[in-house]
């Protein structure tokens, strides 16, 4: 894979196929994306997503939350393009930021919630990152994310990927050539990390101990949360 070419370039350039190949792909993608809106607050009415994609979980959140505004960010105009029609008539409360997620800015205090699903394994520098959400988040605002995480061990993570493989070899699943493209984008783009070191940074960040958890778990996918103090 061209290294000048990024993630979201990538993802911009399979959106006809990114509905079908994410859940050939990524084993219980439904069941993830369900259970992450499980966990989130009652009644947040400024929600922050980063890295909408074609709107899975952007149409989960708004039907979730009635009322809320979502901002959803990407760094691929047509991954935004794609979200922003797929809400119909929630779209009215839909504001798009197409941009790198390491390059945004928003005031402190902007967000009730923040949300992800499968996009923030993309940035390296984690800690900046959460630095920077914790600060948007406004007092007792939560983080809530699934992503893909290491294992804990390098025989954990084995398995894991192992396990991972096997789901995209299932019948019906991807063809060899996916299964190569997805590697290899996993080479140039993805910064696995343990769910123990997110815990370090997202409390070096000023998220609340307490409010760390791993809410859901399959193979190298997992949800977390993390609450500001209130
Ligand atoms: C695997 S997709 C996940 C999309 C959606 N959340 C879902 O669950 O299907 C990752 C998304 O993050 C975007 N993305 C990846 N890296 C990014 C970055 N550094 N800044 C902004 N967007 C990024 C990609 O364009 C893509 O739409």
């Amino acid at each position: 894979m061209d290294p000048s070419v990024s993630a979201s370039d990538y993802f911009g350039s399979i959106i006809a196929e990114y509905d079908s190949l994410i859940r050939r792909a990524v084993p219980r993608y439904e069941e993830m994306s369900a259970r992450l809106v499980d966990y989130l607050p009652d009644r947040p009415e400024r929600i922050l997503e980063l890295g909408a994609g074609t709107g899975n979980l952007t149409a989960r959140l708004a039907e979730r939350f009635g009322t809320a505004t979502i901002t959803a960010v990407d760094a691929s105009l047509e991954m935004l393009d794609a979200t922003r029609s797929r809400l119909g008539d929630a779209a009215g409360r839909l504001k798009t930021v197409c941009a790198r997620f390491e390059d945004l800015a928003f005031n402190d205090g902007s967000f009730d919630l923040c949300v992800s699903c499968i996009s923030l394994h993309h940035v390296r520098d984690k800690g900046a990152l959460f630095g920077r959400l914790r600060r948007w988040l406004a007092p007792g605002g939560w983080l809530v994310f699934a992503d893909q995480f290491r294992g804990a061990t390098d025989e954990i993570h084995r398995v894991n990927w192992d396990g991972w493989l096997a789901f995209c070899r299932e019948p019906g699943g991807c063809s060899d050539d996916e299964i190569r493209e997805l590697l290899e984008h996993a080479e140039a783009h993805d910064h696995y990390e343990p769910v123990a070191a997110h815990f370090d940074y997202l409390c070096a960040a000023g998220f609340e101990r307490g409010s760390l958890d791993c809410v859901w778990r399959n193979l190298i996918w997992g949800v977390l949360t993390a609450r500001t103090p209130g």
